[in-house]
């Protein structure tokens, strides 16, 4: 590992005013476990870093909402979010959280330190305030039309649609969301971090000295760069989050992007009193695993605040990734449009290794990518089941059948078999470059390889041909394949954990070291193995069936509560609408028109008459529920023939803003024929 004699993997903090959704997973969580997976295995010194987001406007917006604390709120998502990452598997060192009282103290040194060594720019200046509620709108609590692009509804620090990041007063018609009101400027004190002054050394350390960092980070921190940096308000006037450590100072605290990544060190803190070692030992490499939108704050902002503390190590590498949608659209969390991890769980019990599998062939590591549930099925299984799962099984199910369990000996190896054996080594040559590049997608595939080489391997000899011809061959083409399975728990056990922890059992195999990887000869002569289970099982169509349901009913729900009413149309005059010719009416009869799916053809008594109608209800109603129904019918529209039936007339109804019909009864029964306007 070069220069370096350990590693601090850091993981974003997810904000904990929600759960965790596949694209957190699969921008940040994932990628960094597996690669803090295969450091451990190569029994290098490694920590990996994880926390709860506790501070921020959207926190205390939702606490609002729901008339509960901000603590309340964070104590919640924060035991979800916990509990689900674990579930999971992600193998964080730490797992801490940013309302607790070290991560305060260490926020408060660090912005002491700045403060008292003169590193923060003092200022005064005029603010938006909602008078109404006596505050200062930082943030989410205020927005308006973002300058760039036009995007109405831009928030106070960033516009969600063009991703400009922006101050409150540069918004075109700010309005305030705690009270909707115009807000008024008001005078306030905070401190800033003089960006502009870190630009030349910003350079040469990035642009100058990391020209190898992922095209998406280094692209994105040049024209940040280039597009000149101002100084950066690091404190705001709110009520939540750790309070500004400057004597006389109060109502106000540091900005939740200040403290936030101070987090990681508080978490180092809590996990270990070595911290500094992991923090300021040049030897130590720090990565930080994150989602492209916070790549500025990872590679600018918190950098410049470690430069000016002046103690602390600066990242290595950010290996940040795009993002990813679901079936087509972005991941939302206002909109529920996510798979969530917690409810995944629940629903696919025993199918973590799949969901991480999925998520890291097809992770969005240098463009944004789709998750789509058939994607999902078929990975599951056309590669875990028909590859994996099966090559492992007929290995140990045949090992079972001729050999009782026990591990035959090899007898002379054909060039296959060398060639085959031999391909375990390059494999793990190929993995270990993919990993050491970030390139986390690659090295899966290349780990795959293995299972690959020994399905086919399998596939061509065909042992339980051979078996009737030439069983001393068997034993050769058993064992090659046993140790290509057992090479395979430790090529695969940084990316599939539960499952490779699984077949060492079948295996009657400890855990190995990643070095072991390439030896030919893990399991010895003689070796009694266990009878299997299936690794993975299929995953039927009614299960993805059942979840694409649930988005379809996500989607329908959106759209019921985002749909306006059409406008009025235009006035008329009372005779115009007293020409229509509306009755109470019975139905006495109904029945569906044969060959149609949506026509009703009913029988109506509408005092005056008894008449036949046609109407497309039969999606929304059973013709049985509706004979003794009382109904609007319009008596005097010109008939009209539908499917050959003449329509003498419309039952009333009223469109739902999804199309589905709902009909028009008089609230209480009335006299058939009782006119109706
Ligand atoms: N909570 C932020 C987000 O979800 C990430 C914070 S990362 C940290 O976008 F470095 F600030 F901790
Ligand atoms: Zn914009």
């Amino acid at each position: 590992m070069s220069k370096f004699k350990r590693t601090l993997i850091t993981t974003a903090l997810p904000y904990a005013n929600g759960p965790i959704h596949i694209g957190h997973l699969a921008g940040v969580y994932v990628p960094a476990d597996i690669y803090a997976r295969y450091l451990r295995l190569k029994k290098e010194d490694v920590i990996m870093i994880g926390g709860s987001d506790e501070h921020g406007v959207p926190i205390t917006i939702k606490a609002k909402n729901e008339g509960v604390t901000p603590q309340d709120i964070v104590d919640r998502y924060h035991e979800i979010i916990k509990e689900s990452f674990q579930k999971l598997g992600i193998s964080f060192d730490v797992y801490s959280r940013t309302s607790s009282e070290i991560h305060h103290e260490t926020a408060s040194e660090f912005f002491r330190k700045l403060y008292e060594t003169g590193k923060l720019i003092e200022k005064t200046s005029e603010q938006y305030f909602d008078e109404e509620n006596k505050q200062f709108l930082a943030d989410r609590y205020i927005i308006g039309t973002c300058p760039k692009c036009g995007f109405e509804k831009a928030y106070g620090d960033q516009c969600e649609s063009c991703g400009t990041s922006l101050s409150p007063t540069e918004l075109i018609n700010p309005t305030s969301t705690l009270s909707g009101n115009q807000p008024v400027l008001k005078e306030t004190k905070h401190w800033y971090l003089p960006l502009d002054q870190y630009e030349p050394w910003l350079r040469e350390w990035i642009l100058e000295g990391h020209k190898e960092w992922k095209p998406n980070v280094y692209g994105q921190v040049k024209s940040w760069i280039d597009g000149g940096l101002q100084p950066r308000a690091v404190t705001r006037d709110l009520e939540w989050g750790v309070p500004v450590p400057v004597e006389g100072v109060e109502g106000k605290v540091l900005y939740v992007w200040f403290d936030a990544p101070i987090g990681y060190i508080s978490a180092t803190k809590e996990l270990t009193p070595e911290w500094e070692t992991y923090w300021k030992d040049p030897e130590t490499r720090m990565l930080h695993f994150i989602g492209k939108d916070n790549i500025v704050f990872h590679c600018i902002i918190f950098p410049a605040m470690l430069k000016a503390e002046g103690t602390f190590n600066l990242p290595e590498n950010v290996p940040a990734n795009e993002f990813l949608n679901l079936e087509n659209d972005k991941i939302s969390t206002s909109r529920n449009w996510a798979v969530w991890l917690h409810e995944y769980l629940e629903e696919f019990p025993g199918k973590e290794d799949v969901l991480k599998y999925v998520l890291t062939a097809n992770a969005p590591e240098t463009k944004d990518n789709d998750f789509t549930w058939k994607d999902f099925q078929a990975r599951n299984n056309n590669e875990l089941v028909a590859v994996l799962g099966n090559f492992v099984n007929r290995a140990l199910v045949l090992t079972q059948k001729y050999y009782d369990g026990v591990i035959p000996a090899a007898g002379e190896l054909s060039d296959f078999d060398k060639e085959t054996l031999a391909s375990i080594s390059t494999i793990k040559a190929d993995v270990e470059k993919s990993l050491d590049n970030f390139r986390i997608r690659e090295a899966l595939k290349n780990a795959m390889d293995l299972a690959r080489l020994g399905n086919k391997y399998l596939a061509d000899e065909e042992p339980w041909k051979v078996i009737k011809t030439d069983p001393e061959r068997v034993k050769t083409i058993l064992n090659v394949c046993l140790q290509v399975t057992a090479n395979l728990t430790i090529c695969l056990e940084p990316f599939l954990p539960f499952s490779m922890d699984k077949l060492r059992g079948f295996l009657n195999l400890e855990k190995m070291d990643w070095e072991k990887l390439g030896d030919t000869a893990l399991l010895p002569v003689g070796h009694q193995v266990n009878k299997p289970e299936l690794l993975f099982e299929k995953i039927e169509d009614s299960v993805i069936e059942t979840q694409l349901q649930k988005l379809e009913n996500t989607k329908k729900a959106n759209e019921m509560a985002t749909a306006k009413a059409a406008p009025a149309k235009e006035n008329i005059e009372f005779d115009d609408f007293a020409k229509m010719d509306v009755r109470a009416g019975t139905v006495i009869e109904c029945e569906k028109v044969a060959k149609t799916k949506k026509l009703l053809k009913l029988t109506i008594d509408t005092g005056i008459d008894k008449r036949t109608v046609v109407s497309g209800i039969a999606e929304y109603y059973q013709p049985e529920e509706l004979i003794g129904k009382q109904v609007s019918i319009l008596v005097n529209l010109a008939p009209k023939s539908l499917k050959g039936i003449e329509s003498q007339g419309m039952i009333l109804c009223a469109e739902n803003a999804d199309g589905t019909l709902s009909i028009v009864s008089p609230d209480k029964k009335v006299k058939n024929g009782s006119e109706i306007r």
